[in-house]
């Protein structure tokens, strides 16, 4: 007997168990309650011979973006290549998808993903891991057409669509559309309080037009539904930590920190990242973090096997290491990160390491020295073309704050000065604005 799944797609499962476990993995992958692993076996051990959950197990360690998985991965599409000939079509196309991120190919396989919605509309794995790879490319126009292009086939009664409308409202926040994606995160979230990519894309919003303090309640009044048992909750702790940022509130940014992205409660590089990413913040406006960044170095192992994967968490771990004052160590991370790009086959990541990673890197280290004309030199050009880098604007302005950390140092004055004025464009009046004016005036 052929069974469809919620979403009115075929799957090549006759176990009803098998296909309810996968549902609720899928489910667990959009709105990070929990691990969908668990779910996964238990959909293989239902039907050992559905190809889906394989790949579904096997992509979703893939898109943790970790190093150390790609052999888990690897040998599960091994094990899956003798059940594709029973396979759907789609559940086939989704198998060259996920080889596709495995082997570093992340426009190709954003690009596959694409092809199964236009045909499966209503096909959530491929929407939610699209969008994904569209984020880790820096791919904003993808991030809001894709689910453009799908949102028509979705409508109220189906319990996925709030997560669907979560996707578009941060698309529509990427694209800089603001307040419809304040709209539309809304009102995906008045559908299902149980949906934090909604809470984060509306975060996103006040984070861009500098509304943090209404970001910070925002993300007081939904912390029941992101703080508890949720995999999200340590990148939208860093979200509340920015807004305490804006306000140059230290020690509430580095509670936050302390709460939700401790050393001890990252457990992969996308959560250490995230923690990097506010120390190296709070570390350009001079504040005192403590040990913190040794204990983050401490759980982040930083070798030849790790590097070279992700440009996006390479810089972040050289942020770490010039944090944690160890220049020799973070002269030579760079020079493993690059040849390991070079050597691992990454197509998407060489490109963007050879465009941006190397001329980043080299700036930061220039920095890390104080040669603040050289690093200037070396960064100043690269926000024009950063979104390759991956992340969201958000993510990204902590290179801009790197920046004006340069130009604040004397390096480069007037074109910091021209990007504090383009900031004040979109957070005229915050106290972080006010102390970044002040220092490059002094
Ligand atoms: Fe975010």
């Amino acid at each position: 007997m052929t069974l469809r799944d919620a979403q009115g797609n075929t799957v090549s499962t006759a176990s009803r168990a098998a296909l309810d476990a996968s549902e609720s993995a899928l489910w667990r992958m959009m709105s990070f309650y929990g691990t969908p692993v668990d779910d996964l076996d238990a959909a293989v051990v239902a039907d050992p011979a559905w190809l889906l959950p394989y790949l579904m197990k096997a992509g979703f360690l893939v898109s943790l973006t970790e190093p150390s998985l790609a052999g888990d991965a690897a040998t599960l599409l091994e094990a899956a290549e003798p059940l594709a000939k029973h396979a759907t079509l789609r559940e086939r196309l989704h198998f060259d998808a996920v080889r596709r991120a495995a082997r570093g190919d992340w426009q190709g396989a954003s690009a596959a993903w694409g092809a199964i919605l236009d045909a499966h509309p209503r096909d959530a794995l491929a929407l939610q891991w699209a969008l994904l790879f569209d984020f880790y490319r820096g791919d904003a126009i993808a991030l809001r057409q894709r689910v453009a292009r799908v949102l028509p086939a979705w409508t109220a009664d189906d319990a996925l669509q709030p997560y669907v409308l979560g996707h578009h409202a941060f698309g529509l926040e990427e694209s800089l559309r603001f307040d419809e994606a304040e709209a539309v995160g809304r009102e995906a979230l008045a559908a299902s309080p149980r949906v934090p990519w909604a809470i984060h894309a509306v975060a996103h919003v006040m984070e861009m037009q500098g509304r943090h303090v209404e970001g910070a309640a925002w993300m007081a009044a939904w912390r029941p539904h992101w703080g508890v048992d949720n995999g999200f909750a340590g990148h939208l702790g860093w979200h509340e930590a920015l807004f305490a940022l804006e306000s140059l509130d230290h020690a509430r940014a580095l509670a936050v920190f302390d709460g939700y992205l401790r050393a001890e409660a990252n457990e992969i590089t996308l959560q250490r990242v995230d923690a990097a990413s506010l120390l190296w913040r709070l570390h350009l406006l001079g504040a005192d973090v403590g040990d913190r960044w040794q204990r983050l170095l401490a759980g982040w192992p930083l070798d030849a096997a790790v590097a070279g994967h992700s440009a996006f968490n390479d810089i972040h771990a050289l942020f770490a290491l010039i944090g944690a004052g160890e220049l020799d160590r973070a002269a030579a991370w760079v020079r493993t990160s690059l040849t390991m790009a070079a050597r691992s086959g990454g197509e998407w990541n060489l490109g963007v390491s050879n465009d941006l990673a190397i001329p980043l890197m080299r700036g930061l280290l220039d920095f890390a020295h104080g040669r603040y004309d050289a690093a200037g030199e070396a960064i100043f050009p690269l926000p024009p073309i950063a979104a390759r880098l991956g992340g969201s604007h958000a993510q990204r302005d902590v290179i801009d704050q790197t920046l004006l950390a340069i130009a604040a140092r004397g390096g480069m004055k007037q074109a910091g000065r021209a990007l504090l004025d383009e900031r004040r464009q979109a957070k005229a009046d915050t106290p972080l604005t006010d102390w970044w004016s002040r220092a490059l005036a002094a």
